[in-house]
């Protein structure tokens, strides 16, 4: 059977670094679906339109590091509302998902929305504090200017759209874990998922 694990929760909230960790761990393929919400931002700043660049999307696109930015992220966020725009990148995530030999998406409606019958469904969240100071250390650590508070309203300003939008709002599935981080370290985050995970695979 298809082993596929719905990885879902607002921004910086670990799940990237959580989700490739669970993939090496178990041997899974890991999608970050956020990357192809980040191509289509990228693609809109460059003067596309939203829907005609989701749609003619490249999977090589999404290995552009150029994608990290917070101008990006800001981008992806808005174009993430347009109902056409996420239609348009569903294939693509079900087709990942499909896949044999097991698979990790991580996202904001993998498990309500793309992988309804995953196999298992975290929900990874943390304190917007605690979200704001890890996006902090990530830009400067990647050696980018960075400011605590713009990043924290940002973190506040995304969540807000992300649980707001009418299309395929960031919210818990109902049959899904959920895994707060914010007094966790990364290692006792992926051995909790890890747990989580182990439980619920099929034949134990
Ligand atoms: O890494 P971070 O959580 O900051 O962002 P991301 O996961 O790369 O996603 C960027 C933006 O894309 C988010 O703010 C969401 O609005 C949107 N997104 C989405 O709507 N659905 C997904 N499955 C993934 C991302």
């Amino acid at each position: 059977m298809k082993m596929t694990v719905a990885v879902d929760g607002p921004a910086a909230a670990g799940k990237g670094t959580l989700s490739k960790a669970l993939a090496a761990h178990f041997g899974f393929a890991h999608l970050d679906t956020g990357l192809l919400y980040r191509a289509v931002g990228a693609g809109v700043l460059a003067g596309g339109d939203p829907i005609k660049v989701a749609q003619t999307l490249e999977p090589a696109a999404l290995d552009n590091p150029a994608l990290r930015t917070q101008a990006v992220a800001e981008a992806a966020s808005q174009i993430a509302v347009i109902a056409e725009v996420r239609q348009a990148l569903v294939d693509f995530q079900r087709d990942f998902a499909a896949r044999d030999g097991g698979a990790v998406l991580d996202g904001r409606d993998i498990g309500t929305v793309i992988c309804p019958d995953a196999t298992v469904k975290l929900f990874v969240t943390a304190s917007a504090e605690t979200r704001a100071e890890r996006r902090y250390l990530e830009l400067v650590n990647a050696g980018q200017a960075a400011d605590r508070a713009a990043i924290l309203q940002e973190v506040r300003a995304r969540d807000d759209r992300d649980a707001n939008r009418a299309t395929a709002p960031l919210r818990p599935a109902v049959d899904s874990v959920t895994l707060d981080t914010s007094d966790l370290t990364a290692d006792q985050a992926r051995a909790r998922a890890i747990a989580i995970i182990s439980e619920r695979m099929p034949q134990g």
